[in-house]
C-alpha cells in the first residue's frame, strides 16, 4: 500500500499560477495523477507542493496527457498513471486502460508537456493490466514494468516484462512480491493516488505557463458573436484601406478550392446516389446498427401488401456471394405484393420516366409467369405500372420502365407476382432516367449540381472515417465497390447504417470527371480509424505485415484501375464498366487523421515507398492527425518530413473564435516541407448551426489561406453532405431530403471561394484607420488574386464586425482596369441560417471605395482590358 496522507489542502489556482518573486524555492514535489472523474477519462494532471503537506493543483486539474486508446465515449481512459524520469531526462507514463485488455499504455515527454507517440504493448490476450509501475536499473539501462492481471480465474496475479525502449518488451512473466510506489493526497475533498517526485521549481512553472496559456487561448477562441453588442458596444462605423502592389504577385495553387464526399449522414444511400429503393439486396444487418435496432434487418423498409403471400429471407445459392441474401416470396394466390417504403418515401414527378430492375428465379418449380412491377400510394393509387417477361428458374435481371402519372412524396414499389409458387428476388431497384449527365446507376441531379455549382477543383472520397473503417474488418476496399451491383460488397456503415457500394469507385471517378474537379480517393493507411470499437480497440491493430503485400498491391491497382491502358488487367476492367479513357487520377491520399504510433508509420511508409517507386507521377497526400495541434499533428509531421511526403492532410473543426485569432497559421509554416491540404475544417458553434458567424469566420480564415495558397494545395469543407432526420454530424455544407436540397450560408461561401479563385496573389496591406484593437483588426480581413486565364482581379473583403467599414482599395500597377466591376455581397443578421449572396455592378479601377456592410462577405471581380 501507498502512503496515504489526509492532509489539509488548497487547491486554488490563482495563487497557483502567481508569478513567484525572488525566493521561489530551487525545487518543489510534484503529484502526477489521474481522477477518476468521466469514467477516468480525463488525463494526467499536476499538482505541486513544497512540503507534500499543502498542495496546488495546476489547472485545476488541467489535462497535459490524455488518452488515445479505444473508442471515444467508451474508453479514452486514463487509470492508475505511473511517472518516472529516466538519467537522460526523459519523463516516461505508463497507464492503465481499461479492466479488459491485456495491454497497457506508453508515452514519454522531455516537458512534461509535449508528449511522444502513444503505444499500446500487448502483454497478454484477455489478462488485464492494472495498476502499473515501472523501475529503472542503472546497471541495465533496463526498464522493469509490473501490474497486477485480476481476470486471473484464480485471483490476482502480478507480472512483470523488462524493456530497454518502449518498443520492445520480454514476454510477460508472472512475479512474486507487491509493490506500490504510488501516494495518496487529500487535493481537494477525495484522495488521489499518483507518483511524486522532486522536481526543479522551474519545471512546474513551465507547467503553469502552458495552462495559463490555454486558458488564455480557450478564452479568445471561445468569443461568439452574441457577446458583440457588449464587446463592441463603443465601436463606431469604421473606415479601412487596402493599398495592393500588384507587381509583387506570386502563384498560388489552382486547386485551393475543392469538396470532400464522406458517407455520413445519408451522403451516399438515400442522398446523392439516386437508388430509391432501400434495402435493395435485402443485405441491411443488424451489425449495421452494432445490434441497437431490431428493425434493421434484411427485411428493412420491405413489407407485403396482403396476406395471400409470405416473405422470409433465404441464402442457398444467392447471385453472387458478395450478396448473400434475397427474400423468398411463397404465393398461395396471386394479387399480392413485395413493397418497398423506400428512404422514407419514394418522391416521383410526374411525367418522368423511372427504370425499374430486379433479380429472380423460380424456385423450387414455381408456376411460369410474370411479374408486375408498380408504383403505388398509401391509398391504393397507382402512379405506373410494368410488366416483366416471364420468370425462369435462373437467376436473370428484369428490367422494366414506366413513366409517373403523378406527383407523389411518399409512393412505394411493389413486386406483384401473376403467378403462385415460390420466386426467390434480389437487387430490386428504382432509378429516375433523369440522373445526373444521364449516367446509368447516377446520382440524383438535384444535389450532384448543387456540388458541382461550387467550383469545386478537386473530390475527396469516400471519407473520413468511412475510408479507415470501424475496425480492420471495416476498412474500405474499393474493388469491393466496382463492377456489376449485384458484385458489390456491401458493407456497415460505420456511421451506423449501411452502404450498397452502389455509388462506388467507377462512379466517384465518373463524378468527378462530369464535374471537371480531380478525384481524390483516400485510402487507409493500413490501420482502421483510431476510434474504432470493433475488432480490437482503436487503431492499435493495423492489417497483419503478412497481409500488407496485398494491401498494396490493391493500391497500385487502383492507379491501373484510373490510369492504366485498357489492356492491362484493370484498365480493362474500367474499359468494361464504360470508360476506355483513363481518368487521369494524379493525387492519392494514404490515411485518414490516423492516431501516429509505431503501427501506422510502418504501414505508411511502406504504402508511401511502394508509391514512390511505381508510381512517381502520382502526388501522395500522408496525415497529420484529427487536429492541429498536439502529438498526432506534431509526429505526422515527423514523418511526412522525414519521408518526403508532398502534402500532408490537416483536419480542424474549432469556434469561429480560433479561425478568427489564427490567421496567421500558415504564414509561418516552412515552405520547404510538405504542402498542406487542409481536408476537414469548420466553424463550430456551441449548438453546431451553420450560420452567418460560422460562415464569416471561413470566409475570413480562407483569405489567409488564399494568401498562403503558394504552402496550401487544397482546402475542403466537412462535412459536405446530410440528409434531414439522418443527420450524424452538424454543421454540414448542404442539407437535403427527398425533395429539396438547402445549401447552407456556409456553402455560399465556398461556393464564393470556388467561383473566384486565381492563380496568383497579390500582396496588399489592409488597415483600419485609428483602431488598434486587436479584436477589432482581427475581424476585418481582405484578398486579392488574379485570374490570369479569365483576366480578372479578385478582391475579397470580409468584415466580421458589427459596423459597417467603408475601404478604400488601391490596386497600384494595374491601370488597364476596367470601371465597373461585378459585386457579390453575403450579409444579414449575424445569426441567420438562411443569407444568400446578393450580386450588383459598382464603379471600380485602380482606386475605388466600397462600404462592407456589418457582418458581411463582399467578392468584387474587376476585368482587366486587354
Ligand atoms: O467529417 C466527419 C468526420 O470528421 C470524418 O469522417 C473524420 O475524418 C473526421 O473526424
Amino acid at each position: 500500500m501507498g502512503s496515504i496522507c489526509f492532509i489539509a489542502f488548497l487547491c486554488d489556482p490563482v495563487q497557483a499560477a502567481r508569478p513567484l518573486s525572488a525566493n521561489q524555492p530551487d525545487s518543489v514535489y510534484l503529484f502526477a495523477y489521474a481522477t477518476n472523474k468521466n469514467f477516468n477519462r480525463n488525463g494526467l494532471h499536476f499538482a505541486w507542493s513544497k512540503d507534500k503537506t499543502k498542495w496546488f493543483c495546476l489547472g485545476p486539474e488541467h489535462s497535459y496527457l490524455r488518452c488515445d486508446y479505444g473508442r471515444w465515449g467508451a474508453e479514452k481512459r486514463m487509470i492508475t498513471p505511473f511517472i518516472i524520469q529516466s538519467p537522460d531526462g526523459w519523463w516516461h507514463c505508463i497507464w492503465s486502460l481499461n479492466e479488459k485488455d491485456g495491454t497497457f499504455a506508453h508515452a514519454a515527454s522531455k516537458d512534461l508537456i509535449h508528449w511522444k507517440r502513444q503505444s499500446y504493448p500487448v502483454m497478454a490476450q484477455g489478462k488485464n493490466c492494472l495498476q502499473p509501475e515501472i523501475a529503472y536499473r542503472h546497471e541495465t539501462g533496463e526498464y522493469t514494468i509490473t501490474w497486477i492481471s485480476s481476470s486471473e480465474p484464480a485471483g490476482s496475479t502480478r507480472y512483470s516484462t523488462t524493456t530497454l525502449d518502449f518498443k520492445n518488451y520480454t514476454p510477460a512473466k508472472s512475479c512474486s512480491g507487491s509493490s506500490n510506489k504510488r501516494e495518496t493526497f487529500v487535493l481537494t475533498d477525495t484522495p488521489e493516488t499518483g507518483t511524486v517526485h522532486k522536481v526543479a521549481w522551474e519545471t512546474v512553472e513551465n507547467l503553469i505557463n502552458e495552462y495559463q496559456l490555454v486558458a488564455y487561448k480557450n478564452q479568445l477562441f471561445n468569443e461568439q458573436a452574441a457577446d458583440d453588442p457588449v464587446r463592441f458596444a463603443w465601436l463606431k462605423p469604421l473606415h479601412a484601406t487596402l493599398l495592393v502592389d500588384t507587381r509583387q504577385s506570386f502563384p498560388i495553387s489552382q486547386h485551393l478550392f475543392g469538396v470532400f464526399f464522406e458517407d455520413i449522414s445519408y451522403a451516399a444511400d438515400g442522398g446523392l446516389y439516386a437508388e430509391l429503393v432501400q434495402n435493395r439486396d435485402f443485405e441491411y444487418d443488424p451489425s449495421d446498427k452494432e445490434g441497437n435496432d431490431k428493425t434493421w434487418n434484411s427485411y428493412k423498409a420491405w413489407s407485403l401488401t396482403g396476406n395471400q403471400m409470405s416473405f422470409h429471407i433465404d441464402t442457398v445459392s444467392p447471385i453472387h456471394p458478395h450478396n448473400p441474401h434475397y427474400a423468398v416470396l411463397d404465393v398461395a394466390s396471386s394479387g399480392d405484393g413485395l413493397a418497398n417504403e423506400g428512404f422514407d418515401g419514394i418522391v416521383l414527378k410526374a411525367g418522368e420516366k423511372y427504370n425499374a430492375s430486379l433479380f429472380a428465379r423460380l424456385l423450387n418449380g414455381g408456376k411460369k409467369g410474370k411479374l408486375t412491377v408498380r408504383l403505388t400510394g398509401k391509398n391504393g393509387e397507382v402512379y405506373g405500372t410494368a410488366i416483366t417477361r416471364p420468370i425462369s428458374s435462373k437467376w436473370e435481371k428484369y428490367t422494366v420502365s414506366f413513366t409517373a402519372l403523378q406527383d407523389a412524396v411518399d409512393a412505394r414499389l411493389e413486386v406483384v407476382p401473376q403467378f403462385t409458387g415460390k420466386i426467390g428476388l434480389d437487387m430490386i431497384s428504382l432509378f429516375p432516367q433523369k440522373t445526373f449527365k444521364g449516367r446509368t446507376n447516377g446520382l440524383r441531379p438535384d444535389i450532384a449540381q448543387t456540388i458541382a455549382d461550387l467550383h469545386p477543383r478537386f473530390v475527396r472520397f469516400p471519407g473520413g472515417c468511412v475510408a479507415h473503417g470501424d475496425g480492420l474488418g471495416n476498412i474500405y476496399r474499393w474493388k469491393n465497390t466496382i463492377g456489376p451491383l449485384e458484385a458489390r460488397k456491401p458493407q456497415r456503415n460505420l456511421w451506423g447504417y449501411h452502404q450498397t457500394a452502389g455509388l462506388g469507385y467507377f462512379e466517384f471517378f465518373q463524378f468527378c470527371e462530369d464535374i471537371k474537379a480531380e478525384p481524390l480517393p483516400v485510402i487507409a493507411a493500413g490501420v482502421p480509424c483510431q476510434n474504432s470499437g470493433t475488432g480490437g480497440s482503436g487503431q492499435q491493430g493495423g492489417i497483419p505485415m503478412c497481409d500488407m503485400p496485398q494491401y498494396i498491391q490493391d493500391i497500385l491497382d487502383l492507379i491501373e484501375y484510373a490510369n492504366g491502358d485498357v489492356k492491362t488487367t484493370w484498365g480493362k476492367k474500367r474499359a468494361e464498366a464504360g470508360h476506355p479513357q483513363p481518368f487521369n487520377l494524379k493525387y492519392i491520399g494514404i490515411g485518414n487523421e490516423d492516431l501516429i504510433t509505431d503501427i501506422f508509420e510502418e504501414r505508411f511508409t511502406m504504402i508511401f515507398n511502394a508509391l514512390k517507386e511505381k508510381h512517381p507521377e502520382i502526388t501522395v497526400i500522408g496525415t497529420v492527425g484529427p487536429f492541429c495541434e498536439g502529438t498526432d499533428y506534431e509526429e505526422g509531421w515527423e514523418i511526412a518530413t522525414k519521408l518526403g511526403v508532398p502534402i500532408v492532410d490537416e483536419h480542424y473543426y474549432q469556434t469561429p473564435g480560433w479561425f478568427i485569432y489564427n490567421q496567421d497559421f500558415y504564414d509561418k509554416y516552412d515552405r520547404n516541407k510538405s504542402k498542406v491540404y487542409l481536408g476537414e475544417y469548420a466553424a463550430h458553434l456551441p449548438g453546431r448551426p451553420n450560420n452567418l458567424e460560422t460562415a464569416l469566420a471561413e470566409a475570413l480564415y480562407l483569405t489567409s489561406v488564399e494568401r498562403n495558397g503558394d504552402v496550401v494545395e487544397m482546402t475542403s469543407y466537412a462535412p459536405l453532405l446530410a440528409k434531414e432526420g439522418h443527420t450524424h454530424w452538424n454543421p454540414d455544407l448542404i442539407y437535403f431530403n427527398n425533395r429539396e436540397v438547402k445549401p447552407t450560408v456556409g456553402y455560399y461561401v465556398q461556393q464564393l471561394y470556388g467561383q473566384n479563385a486565381g492563380n496568383e496573389y497579390l500582396p496588399g496591406k489592409s488597415s483600419l484607420a485609428g483602431n488598434n484593437n486587436p479584436a477589432v483588426q482581427r475581424r476585418f480581413a481582405t484578398s486579392v488574386v488574379r485570374d490570369t486565364l479569365n483576366q480578372v482581379v479578385i478582391v475579397k473583403l470580409v468584415n466580421l464586425l458589427p459596423v459597417s467599414i467603408q475601404t478604400d482599395v488601391k490596386l497600384d500597377g494595374l491601370t488597364n482596369l476596367a470601371s465597373t466591376g461585378s459585386r457579390t455581397v453575403l450579409t444579414g443578421e449575424i445569426s441567420s441560417k438562411t443569407a444568400k449572396p446578393v450580386s450588383d455592378s459598382i464603379p471600380v479601377g485602380p482606386e475605388f471605395s466600397c462600404s462592407l456592410p456589418a457582418y458581411s462577405f463582399t467578392v468584387i471581380r474587376i476585368k482587366i482590358n486587354s
